[in-house]
């Protein structure tokens, strides 16, 4: 077994995973597997062993082999944003401020704005300046440590120009150096020219969910179940379609108002419930039940200031909790997972270690690669990130310091972004 990446003298978090696959809650919630002067192996992408001292030494290495000395830094598994909406155009800054002088976020959206905003500015994009920008977005991401990323459209709205919009993250997929996991976010506002017809809008898109899963566009459906945008019995022929043709279902559940949306999650079998700050007692138990992940998104509450998702009832009733950065141009524009795991830990509560295995194992089952990623594993990717400190409490502490000293993606070295 040869090694052509050795990370050594590292302060290594394997979250290993304890006694199975499953996504981690109680006790396991907050185990990160740290591992003192550990080190990790790695060959064409793949890690190949993991261990302690010097026992890297007795392993053989290519002619080109890299050996890394951490000198004692903590090295993690790469991290996995398991909700972002990376493939738009323009800005929202003119309503960010209109919010913090009182304007509601779904009645800016009501009112043709929010959402549209976005959706009339990524239309008029060319292919050229989408594909740039998402481009762009993935190298930030990467050089900010994430290696797998889940990426929504959603600013199409109308089924052609959400296609438009998926097959552009398929051209991004194909040559960027992370994993990026595409959603067909079906269902995010009603288009206009619907405004009468909301049945048409459903019947539309639940037929061009079977295109999408034809063309290989898209691993999971979404959308935005909401007060005044969309409701369950809206959304469930999306979700039916969804499972009849084998993609994975995942939703905008209970983000501002409880709509029953987290219980809708549950019984639909979603592989994760996202946003979740206003899920009941009921949606939790039924996560906890189907052993969903809840994605936790403390950057939307942040920027839009509602009352961020209590960590602490998710933890307790045993529902495994992934924070993400759901980065978008109007509810979080939030870049990178060093700033998600500091505010799930500031805002939403969770402790320092429960953020670190949220934005890492359970991410990766929340994208359901809960077996490929997300851990120092013999046999995963080797999706790893080197830190600029020796306490992984620091993640959570120092918001926006450059911790990140170094990333690999499926073993090869990302390069920083300038
Ligand atoms: O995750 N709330 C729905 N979707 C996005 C925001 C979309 C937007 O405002 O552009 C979210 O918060
Ligand atoms: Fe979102």
């Amino acid at each position: 077994m040869e090694a052509d990446l050795v990370i050594r003298r590292a302060r290594l978090l394997t979250l290993a995973p304890l006694k199975d696959e499953r996504p981690r809650v109680g006790a396991a919630a907050g185990d990160v597997g740290a591992v003192d002067d550990g080190w990790v192996a790695s060959r064409d992408g793949v890690i190949v062993a993991t261990g302690r001292a010097d026992g890297w030494e007795r392993l053989e290495r290519t002619e080109s082999a890299r050996v890394v000395d951490a000198g004692g830094a903590v090295v993690m598994p790469g991290f996995v944003d398991a909700h972002t909406h990376l493939c738009y155009a323009g800005h929202r800054w003119d309503e960010f401020a209109a919010r913090r002088s009182g304007a509601e976020y779904l009645a800016v959206l009501e009112r043709g704005g929010g959402i549209h905003a976005t959706v009339r500015a990524t239309r008029e994009a060319s292919d050229a300046t989408l594909l740039m920008l998402l481009r762009f977005r993935l190298a930030v991401a990467a050089a900010l440590g994430t290696t797998t990323i889940e990426v929504k459209s959603g600013y199409g709205l109308e089924p052609a120009e959400e296609l438009r919009h998926l097959r552009l993250i398929a051209r991004a997929k194909a040559d960027a150096m992370i994993d990026v996991a595409p959603t067909y976010l079906a269902m995010h506002a009603l288009p206009t020219q619907y405004a009468d017809d909301r049945k048409a809008f459903v019947h539309e898109v639940t037929k061009t969910v079977a295109t999408v899963a034809a063309e290989g566009l898209a691993e999971a459906v979404d959308a935005f179940v909401e007060q005044g945008v969309f409701d369950t019995t809206e959304a469930r022929p999306m979700a039916k379609a969804a499972r009849d043709a084998g993609l994975a279902l995942t939703l905008h559940a209970d983000q501002l108002n409880d709509v029953g949306a987290t219980e809708f999650a549950a019984r639909m079998k979603a592989r994760s419930a996202d946003h979740v700050a206003h899920a009941s007692a009921d949606g939790l138990r039924a996560l906890a039940r189907a052993g969903i992940p809840a994605v936790l998104l403390p950057g939307s509450a942040f920027f839009v200031g509602y009352a961020p998702p209590d960590a602490r009832r998710f933890v307790a009733a045993d529902v495994p909790v992934a924070v993400a950065t759901d980065h978008n141009p109007g509810t979080s524009p939030l870049v990178g997972m060093p700033a998600a795991v500091a505010l799930g830990v500031t805002l939403c509560g969770l402790t320092p270690h429960q953020a670190i295995v949220g934005a890492t194992i359970n991410a990766a089952h929340a994208l359901g690669r809960g077996e490929r990623t997300g851990a120092l594993v013999k046999g995963r990717r080797s999706d790893i990130v080197i830190l600029r400190t020796d306490d992984e409490n620091e993640l959570a502490y120092s918001l926006g310091a450059p911790l990140v000293r170094e990333v690999y993606a499926a073993g090869q070295l990302v390069p920083a972004v300038v």
